[in-house]
């Protein structure tokens, strides 16, 4: 089984970025923790950080044959990016939409999503657990 996890804007900065809001794991740990449980179900992970919304577009129509599942933090993407939807809808297997804090406790740009409605699923506000859940999720909707 190959997922795809993908990291947007902003999110290669954890650990120093808001670590009231977002938590003080780095990327690597949460992406090791990751790849520990993945390693453990015998899964194969491709994952993915960028700041540039296009890449992640691109990174998703790349990989429509290999994943059987896409974990995606879009970050500030969330709120506005139409063409990461369609690239998701585009997916058309099983996605989940993961945020480390609750976008619903927090600013009103943040409560609409552009991601949600082409998701399985929605995860915010557990931190680094958001990941690890979407993971386990994921598996058991795919087996
Ligand atoms: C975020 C929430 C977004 O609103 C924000 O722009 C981010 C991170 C989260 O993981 O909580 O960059 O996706």
């Amino acid at each position: 089984m190959n997922i795809l996890v993908i990291h947007g804007p902003n999110l290669d900065l954890l650990g120093k970025r808001e670590p009231e809001i977002y938590g003080k794991e780095t990327l690597e740990e949460i992406n090791n923790l990751l790849e520990k449980k993945a390693g453990e179900r015998k899964v194969s992970l491709k994952i993915v950080q960028s700041n540039y919304e296009g890449k992640i577009v691109e990174v998703i129509g790349s990989s429509l044959e290999w994943a059987d599942g896409i974990i995606i933090n879009p970050g500030a993407y969330t709120h506005t990016s139409i063409a990461i939807r369609d690239a998701l809808a585009a997916f058309n297997k099983p996605s989940i939409e993961v945020h480390l804090s609750n976008i619903y406790a927090r600013e009103n740009f943040r409560h609409h999503s552009y991601i949600s409605p082409v998701c399985t699923g929605k995860i915010t506000g557990l931190g680094k657990l958001s990941y690890l859940l979407a993971l386990e999720a994921l598996l058991e909707i795919i087996k």
